[in-house]
């Protein structure tokens, strides 16, 4: 009872804060009612209810329903049937927070830390908090269903989404993607998992031509989107701009009707991505359900096309169901719980600490890291990332933050007032580099702003290589934190003692970044994906498979996609796929592998011990090497388990990693199946993609 009138009471304030920062604001959110699962109706139920409304529909009431409307208050949304008790459907985009719906003005949100940081964290438990906040703030926002998560696999770092991403590899994506989809779900909001399928790259996305084997596709690009619909029961799903094999995806019959719906038994509903439908007859009947923004193709011209019976009635029908039924299951049909006030401060707490976890250190000579705060005296702070905050990237994810806390405020916060801190955006150089040399120690907050709608260059924006090398030249006691969306290139790498990657930190970047640099938070991030040491390290290298020749992107690379290729073709990158230091140590030890008899399945256990002086958390990683495949072999490693594990110093944890018979699978383009590779694998355990010091064997039949 105490608890619940501190936690109304905490929020009445932060509607308060909210309504004092931004004027006449009209915020509303808080505590979830029930999640909608617990409405009590099984799909089954759903489905036959669904069915009863959509016999009473007339074609015109059924056409209505097949697409979205521009309407005043924005244009993410279908409108109901009042004579039939259907409800309207709301959409608020992701997935880095809630917010841009297309209502305008856009009302602000809890800008999240990017979702490449959220990967970063290698933590479900914490992907399921991040969706639990924004499936929270989407009922506030009033929609009844997120935009999110974006699972596309950073298959080059250029990519402009890299940051809604969840980094290169499908394992760690789909692991991060199942539990943030349950997040968002389990507070009655339907989630939308996008773009399928392999929305790779912005440059030409809206008719570039893929051509992806399918093995690729199975191995590479699918497994994040099977376990989002298999586990993770997504509600939705956006279809996505590119084609994939000759198909745009939103009509591609393979795709949607054949692994999605038929395979993978996916009895949510399609939406297509906004404007990424392009025909009528072919994507009715091969497996879109709802045409978004408007409706070009599924308004008058599906109206026509049904009239001519090129589409079956009953194929309608079939689409509504799908939608009704899934929105009754989430409680849509029913009366709507009453929106309350985002708790800011609350949301904004969780979000540090997401944003903090996913801060992953790249190099720290003589552990200059964490600050000494006792010994400073004076710090000179440079950089436009250091009179601002990163809060997100650009386009449809972008978020307006309820509040923000600069990179000052926050280091302010843990430093204290007796240590002289001065800031400096950078734009003039020598003065950036005389300060740094007046000053005991320099930080350096560098980053970008990559955006949906083009793709970026590997290089910092502006002069901001420049600006490290003279700071570092003017005092080697620097520190660069770099705040960006993607890997990028770091030609100062040996010229400076520390780097923290952090991402776009979200609206708590201040305080999330100063919590890293002084220790309050012991670093545990590691990258979700490779960090190359140049542009030809990169797919880049060869045009025809990015960003594409004649219309056309060649998938030649196949599986070696991220770390595989590299591992592949034995070249080392700047940073591994799967890296991050910490302000302790850790070792690995006592590799055991327990088969079960008769499956195709095993267990990994094995020691993770802090050997250091602090309390931190490791993520121990599993990689598998398969045997040799007679239609070829798989990439040398490929992750297939990790665990976070927190240890104080001097503490071992044993942890126990289980295998399915996926783990040990490739996909047979010749059983179009997934297939046991028989023969011995490697297992390798350690804490990164290039660093496993237990190794062990297991042998398939
Ligand atoms: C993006 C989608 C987004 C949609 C609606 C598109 O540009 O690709 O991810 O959900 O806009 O804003």
């Amino acid at each position: 009872m105490k608890n619940q009138t501190r936690r109304f009471s905490l929020q009445k304030a932060c509607a308060l804060e909210v309504s004092l920062f931004t004027g006449a604001l009209l915020v509303f959110a808080g505590e979830p009612t029930l999640p909608a699962q617990q409405t009590g109706m099984t799909h089954t139920q759903a489905v036959a209810r669904a069915k009863q409304i959509v016999a009473k529909m007339t074609l015109d009431e059924k056409i209505t329903e097949l697409h979205g409307i521009h309407d005043a208050t924005g244009y993410r949304m279908v409108p109901g049937v009042p004579r039939l008790g259907i409800p309207a459907l709301h959409m608020t985009n992701g997935p880095a927070g809630v917010g841009p719906g297309g209502a305008s003005p856009q009302p602000p949100a809890t800008a999240m830390p990017a979702p490449i940081a959220l990967a970063a964290t290698w933590d479900p438990d914490l992907a399921h908090e991040y969706g639990k906040i924004e499936g929270e703030e989407s009922r506030s926002l009033g929609s009844e269903l997120f935009e999110s998560p974006d699972i596309n696999i950073a298959r080059v770092p250029q990519g402009g989404r890299v940051f809604e991403s969840f980094g290169e590899d499908p394992y760690l994506d789909g692991r991060i993607a199942v539990a943030a989809i349950e997040g968002v779900q389990n507070t009655g909001i339907m989630a939308n998992v996008k773009h399928y399928l392999a929305n790779n790259q912005e440059s030409d996305r809206k008719s570039i031509e893929e051509e992806i084997s399918e093995r690729a596709l199975r191995e590479i690009y699918m497994p994040a989107f099977e376990a989002s619909i298999k586990e993770g029961h997504s509600a939705s799903l956006m279809c996505a701009y590119p084609r994939v094999n000759g198909a745009f995806n939103c009509e591609n019959a393979p795709l949607l009707k054949g692994v999605l719906k038929q395979e993978w038994g996916f009895d949510g509903f399609v939406l297509s991505d906004w404007g990424a439908t392009h025909s009528t007859v072919p994507s009715a009947l091969n497996g879109l359900d709802l045409e978004m923004p408007t409706g070009v193709y599924f308004g008058d011209a599906l109206r026509k096309a049904v009239d001519a019976g090129q589409v079956p009635v009953a194929d309608l029908d079939e689409m509504l169901v799908r939608r009704f039924a899934k929105m009754m299951e989430f409680g849509d049909f029913g009366s709507q719980p009453k929106p309350e006030p985002i708790p800011a401060f609350e949301h904004g707490a969780i979000a540090r600490r997401i944003a903090s976890q996913g801060i992953v250190l790249l190099k720290n000579d003589n552990s200059l890291l964490p600050l000494d705060a006792k010994s400073i005296k004076t710090i000179t702070v440079i950089g436009p990332y250091a009179v601002r905050p990163n809060t997100g990237g650009g386009g449809s994810s972008h978020v307006i933050p309820l509040y923000t806390i600069t990179p000052y405020d926050g280091l302010m916060a843990k430093l204290g007032l007796q240590i002289h801190v001065t800031v400096l955006d950078g734009s003039d150089i020598q003065a950036a580099a005389d300060a740094a040399k007046r000053s005991q120690m320099a930080i350096v907050m560098v980053g970008d702003q990559d955006s949906e709608g083009r793709d970026q260059s590997l290089e910092l924006p502006a002069a901001q290589n420049q600006l490290v090398e003279a700071v570092a030249k003017a005092n080697p006691k620097t520190i660069v934190v770099v705040k960006t969306g993607s890997a990028i290139l770091m030609p100062w790498i040996d010229d400076v003692p520390a780097v923290l990657e952090a991402w776009y930190p979200g609206e708590e970047d201040g305080n999330a970044v100063a919590s890293v640099l002084v220790g309050d938070v012991n670093p545990s991030g590691k990258l979700p994906l490779t960090f190359p040491r140049s542009v030809d390290q990169t797919l880049a290298a060869n045009p025809e498979q990015y960003p594409g020749v004649d219309g056309a992107v060649h998938y030649s690379e196949g599986l070696d996609v991220g770390y595989r290729g590299y591992a592949a073709h034995s070249v080392t990158p700047l940073f591994p796929f799967g890296y991050g230091l910490s302000y302790t140590q850790f070792s690995f030890s006592d590799l055991k592998i327990l088969q079960q008899s008769g499956g195709a399945s095993a267990t990994a256990s094995f020691t993770v011990t802090n050997t250091g002086q602090r309390a931190g958390a490791e993520v121990a990683q599993l990689y598998l090497g398969f045997p040799s495949i007679a239609e070829g072999n798989e990439p040398p490693v490929q992750l297939k388990g990790f665990r976070k594990v927190m240890l104080n110093p001097g503490e071992s944890k044993t942890v126990e990693l289980k295998l399915d018979a996926r783990a040990f699978s490739y996909w047979s383009v010749k059983a179009h199946a997934w297939q046991v590779a028989p023969g011995e694998f490697q297992v390798l355990v350690g804490d990164s993609s290039a660093d496993t010091p237990l190794k062990s064997t297991v042998t398939m039949q």
